[in-house]
């Protein structure tokens, strides 16, 4: 894969799967527009790219609010002409239980992993446009199709929605070209998960994945890639498992599958 020329803008990216991609991005020729909350992960991400010579515009960002994006959105416009691809890969996880789920942190989390991808294609539109690579990945969740193992109900909700979003946008962008696809990871080892699953459970995780290990960042960032660059032109709204076979199984670990055949 080869994005040099291209602007590659990605929200959640200075941690995780969107820093991941970011750095893939940026080795593979990119100009990378990063947005984050987090100013001080931001801060390192201008240090390590201006110690690799990457070109790098950082910009804060709140998705979890319309007006915040609005700005965001804004400040890439005035130091980028346009964005080749978007990755939508800010979020956060909630671990309350179906009954006992609040209001606040229902709204919360619908609001930053649902809204804010929604906010942020909707009002990236114009500089996608202006692009060629006119492309959008969305990154949804295993849970989008089945239930979230770290994450609570509004979690898989919010996930399953960014399919729905995935579609919809992909149907009335395709008219522009712009394409929109969505990358559903299983158990990526991230800040994320590493807070959610304490080091003690790890290993039962990697158990459960069929090729035996949680991704890394990376494999979640290729498969984005793939699915922002020229290889994927005629895919769109579609969502890309990114799982180690994990979605395979009906409920028994590989081990207990492997032992009833014994
Ligand atoms: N880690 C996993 O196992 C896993 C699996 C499936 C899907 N995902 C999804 O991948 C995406 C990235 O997750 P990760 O594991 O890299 O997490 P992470 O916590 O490492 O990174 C998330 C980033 O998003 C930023 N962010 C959070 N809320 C924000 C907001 N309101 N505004 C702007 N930035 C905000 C954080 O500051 C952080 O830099 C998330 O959408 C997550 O739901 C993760």
């Amino acid at each position: 894969m080869d994005f040099s020329g291209k602007t590659v803008a990605i929200t959640g990216a200075a941690s995780g799967i969107g820093l991941a991609t970011a750095q893939a991005a940026a080795s593979l020729g990119a100009q990378v527009v990063a947005l984050d909350r987090d100013r001080g992960a931001l801060e390192t991400m201008r240090e390590d790219y201006a110690g690799n010579d990457w070109p790098l515009t950082v910009v804060e960002v709140d998705i979890g609010s319309e007006a915040s994006i609005r700005d965001a959105v804004e400040a890439i416009g005035a130091s980028v002409a346009s964005v080749d691809l978007l990755v939508n890969s800010a979020g956060i996880v909630s671990r309350g239980m179906f009954e006992t789920t609040t209001a606040e942190e229902w709204q919360r989390v619908l609001s930053i992993n649902l809204s804010g991808s929604f906010f942020c294609l909707q009002h990236m539109v114009p500089l996608l446009r202006a692009g060629t690579g006119r492309a959008a990945v969305n990154v949804a969740s295993l849970a989008a199709k089945r239930v979230s193992y770290t994450g609570g109900v509004s979690y898989t909700a919010a996930k399953a929605g960014i399919l729905g979003l995935t579609r919809h946008a992909a149907f009335e962008l395709a008219s522009d070209k712009i394409r929109v696809n969505a990358v559903c990871p299983g158990p990526v080892l991230t800040a994320m998960t590493q807070r959610a699953i304490p080091q003690e459970e790890r290993q039962k995780v990697a158990a459960m994945v069929p090729l035996g290990d949680w991704l890394s960042p990376d494999d979640v960032a290729q498969a984005i890639l793939f699915l922002g660059s020229p290889a994927a032109r005629m895919i769109t709204g579609t969502s890309l498992d990114i799982d180690g076979g994990l979605s395979l199984i009906t409920g028994a670990s590989f081990e207990s599958y492997q032992r009833a055949r014994q």
